[in-house]
C-alpha cells in the first residue's frame, strides 16, 4: 500500500480504516492469528513479518505499538514511498503465558532496511523491555541501515547496539534471523544472547557478495559467504538453525522456557516428585578402555529430565557440547566435554563457545552442570598462534566469576589445566563427584612415566618393559579419583547410576546460594 507523502491521511478515522483495511489483507490476521492457523503446506514457506510475530506468541496476546508511524526522509523520492509501520512491526504479547517484546523487520519495504523511525521504534520496545523485565526479541529480515537516510540510519544502529550492551546481563535477548542481513543487522543479533538462523532463506554478513566482488574480486554466494551452515559451524555466529521459519519460532519458544524473565527472578520450576533416580544405564556407558571415545550426549540423556536436553551451538565446536536441561523439573545449563570428537580436547573455538554459554547461565541465575572428560588442551602451532592462551584463560574466567550453582562431574579423565579449568573446586565449583574410573593428573600416565622416569628407562636393559612399568606404576597412584578425594578436591567418588539423584539432591541444597562479589565497576575478562 504506497502513499503519497500529502496524501497521508491526517484525519484518524480514514487512518484507522486503512490500517483495517491493510490488517484484512494479512493472510494471518483473516485466519484469526497464531499457530494454530499455519496450515502444513504454510509451515515451509516463509513467513511474513507479521506472520512471524503471530505465530510466535500466544493467540491473541499480540498488542502492537508503532502501528502508524512511517519515515521522516524527503530525499531520493522518499517523501512519495510511505509505508505504515516502516519496515517492522513492534510490540508485546505472551509466549507459553510469560511477557515478550518483539520486533519483526518486513523485508517487502525497502529491504527491511534500517531508517531512524525504525530505529526509534525498536529501542521503545527495548526500553520498555529492560524497564519492565521481561525478554526481548528481534525477528531480523534487514538489508542494514536504510541507504536513503544516510547518518539518520546510522545513528539509529547506533542507538539500537547502545541499548543491546545495556540490556546485555538484564534480561535475555534473543535474535532469529529469518532473511538475508546484513551491516548493522547483523551486529545487533550478535550483541545478543543467542542468534537463531533458518536454513536456506536466512543469510547474515557484513556486506553482501556484490560488495565482496568489487571490493575483493572473491566471487562467493550469499549462503556460502554467511548462510545459516556457515555461520553454525565455521564462524560461530549462530546458535542453532532450523529448516523452515515454523521450526526457527518453535525453537524460539523452546529456548524461552529455559531462561527466565530478567536476571532478577529464577526460570518457573516444572512441579517434579522425587522418585526412583537411579539410572542403570550411565553404569555402562564409558568403555573400559579409557584410549576408546564414546558419546558424552548419552551421559547427558541419562542424567537430565527425559527429552529435556536443548543443545546450543551443536556443530561448532563439536569436542564441547552446551546447552539447557531439565534436572528434577528445573532449567540448568550443562558444559561437558565430547569424548568422541578430539577426544574432547580444549581448544581455542570450544573454550569460546563454553565461556560464552556459562556467563549467560551466570548473568540469568541458572545453574550449571559440567561433564568432565578432558584430555588437556589441544597442542600445536595451530592452536598457539590463534591464541589458545588467551582463549582457554575466557572459560577459565567465565568459570571462576560464576557465582550459580555449580557441580561437576568427573566421568574419566581430568587431566592438565584442563582439570582446573573445567570447574574445578579450584575456581568456586559448589560440589564436585568423580565417578570410580576417574583419572585425575597432570598428564596421561605413558607420557608423565616418560618424563619423569627418563633416566630409569634409559638406562634400563628392557627400556620398553621399563616405561610400562613405571607408567603403571604413575597410574595407579593418580588414574583413579581418590588422591583427589583425599584432599577434598572431590567431594564424593559416586557410582554412575547415582548420578542423578546426587545431583538433584546438591542442586536442591544449592538452591539458595548467594555469593557477594568485591565491588568493581567490571573485571577484566580476555576477550
Ligand atoms: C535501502 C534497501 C537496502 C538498504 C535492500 N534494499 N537493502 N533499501 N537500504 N540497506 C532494498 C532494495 O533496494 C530492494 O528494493 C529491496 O530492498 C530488496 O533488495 P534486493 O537487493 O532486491 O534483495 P536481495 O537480492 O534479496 O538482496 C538482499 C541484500 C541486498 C543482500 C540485503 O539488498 C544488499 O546487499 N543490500 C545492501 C546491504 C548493505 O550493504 N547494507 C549495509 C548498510 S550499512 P526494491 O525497491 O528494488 O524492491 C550498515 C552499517 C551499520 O548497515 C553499522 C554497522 C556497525
Amino acid at each position: 500500500m504506497r502513499l503519497r507523502g500529502k496524501q497521508i491521511a491526517r484525519n484518524t478515522e480514514i487512518m484507522n480504516s486503512k490500517i483495517k483495511t491493510l490488517n484484512d489483507k494479512l493472510t494471518l490476521a483473516k485466519l484469526g492469528g497464531g499457530q494454530a492457523r499455519i496450515d502444513k503446506q504454510h509451515q515451509k514457506k516463509k513467513l511474513t513479518a507479521r506472520e512471524r510475530v503471530l505465530y510466535l506468541l500466544d493467540e491473541g496476546s499480540f498488542e502492537e505499538i508503532g502501528a502508524l508511524v512511517t519515515h521522516r526522509t524527503k530525499d531520493f523520492g522518499m517523501a512519495d514511498q510511505q509505508f505504515y509501520g516502516d519496515g517492522v512491526v513492534t510490540g508485546y504479547g505472551t509466549v507459553n503465558g510469560k511477557l515478550i517484546y518483539v520486533f519483526a523487520q518486513d523485508f517487502t519495504v525497502f529491504g527491511g532496511s534500517l531508517s531512524e523511525t525504525h530505529a526509534e521504534k525498536i529501542c521503545k520496545i527495548m526500553d520498555m523491555a529492560v524497564n519492565v523485565g521481561a525478554p526481548i526479541i528481534g525477528l531480523n529480515d534487514s538489508g542494514g541501515a536504510r541507504i536513503q537516510e544516510g547518518v539518520r540510519s546510522l545513528g539509529g544502529y547506533a542507538d539500537i547496539f547502545y541499548r543491546n550492551v545495556q540490556a546485555s546481563g538484564v534480561i535475555p535477548q534473543i535474535s532469529a534471523i529469518m532473511g538475508p542481513c546484513a551491516g548493522g543487522a547483523v551486529y545487533s543479533p550478535a550483541m545478543t544472547d543467542f542468534t537463531l538462523m533458518v536454513e536456506n532463506t536466512s543469510y547474515m554478513f557484513v556486506t553482501g557478495p556484490n560488495v565482496v566482488k568489487t571490493v575483493t574480486n572473491e566471487e562467493v554466494t550469499s549462503e556460502e559467504l554467511g548462510g545459516a551452515s556457515v555461520h553454525s559451524s565455521k564462524s560461530g555466529v549462530a546458535h542453532k538453525t532450523s529448516s523452515n521459519d515454523v521450526e526457527c519460532l518453535e525453537d524460539l519458544k523452546t529456548l524461552l522456557s529455559y531462561v527466565p524473565q530478567s536476571n532478577k527472578c529464577k526460570v518457573d520450576d516444572i512441579p517434579y516428585v522425587f522418585k526412583d533416580e537411579v539410572r542403570d544405564v550411565l553404569s555402562s556407558i564409558v568403555p573400559d578402555n579409557p584410549n576408546k571415545p564414546y558419546d558424552m550426549h548419552h551421559i547427558i540423556e541419562g542424567i537430565i529430565d527425559e527429552n529435556s536436553f536443548y543443545e546450543i551451538h551443536k556443530d561448532y565446536a563439536e569436542n564441547i557440547i552446551v546447552g539447557f536441561a531439565r534436572l528434577g523439573g528445573k532449567s540448568i545449563g550443562i558444559v561437558a566435554n565430547q569424548p568422541m570428537f578430539l577426544a574432547g580436547v580444549l581448544d581455542v573455538n570450544s573454550s569460546k563457545k563454553a565461556a560464552r554459554f556459562v556467563r549467560f547461565c551466570d548473568c540469568f541465575n541458572i545453574p550449571l552442570l559440567v561433564l568432565e572428560d578432558v584430555p588437556g588442551f589441544l597442542p600445536g602451532t595451530d592452536q598457539e598462534w590463534n591464541g589458545i592462551i588467551s582463549n582457554g584463560a575466557k572459560l577459565l574466567y567465565a568459570f571462576s566469576e560464576a557465582t550459580v550453582p555449580r557441580i561437576t562431574v568427573i566421568t574419566r579423565k581430568a587431566y592438565g589445566g584442563a582439570y582446573d579449568v573445567m570447574n574445578s573446586k579450584h575456581i568456586g565449583a559448589d560440589m564436585n563427584f568423580a565417578w570410580p574410573n576417574a583419572e585425575i593428573a597432570v598428564m596421561g600416565a605413558k607420557g608423565a612415566a616418560e618424563i619423569i622416569f627418563k633416566r630409569e628407562i634409559s638406562e634400563a636393559e628392557d627400556k620398553e618393559a621399563k616405561w610400562k612399568e613405571k607408567e603403571a606404576e604413575y597410574a595407579d597412584l593418580f588414574a583413579n579419583p581418590y588422591s583427589a578425594a583425599k584432599r577434598g578436591f572431590v567431594d564424593e567418588v559416586i557410582l554412575p547410576q547415582n548420578t542423578r539423584q546426587k545431583l538433584i539432591k546438591a542442586f536442591s541444597m544449592l538452591k539458595n546460594k548467594d555469593v557477594s562479589k568485591p565491588k568493581r565497576k567490571h573485571g577484566n575478562i580476555p576477550l
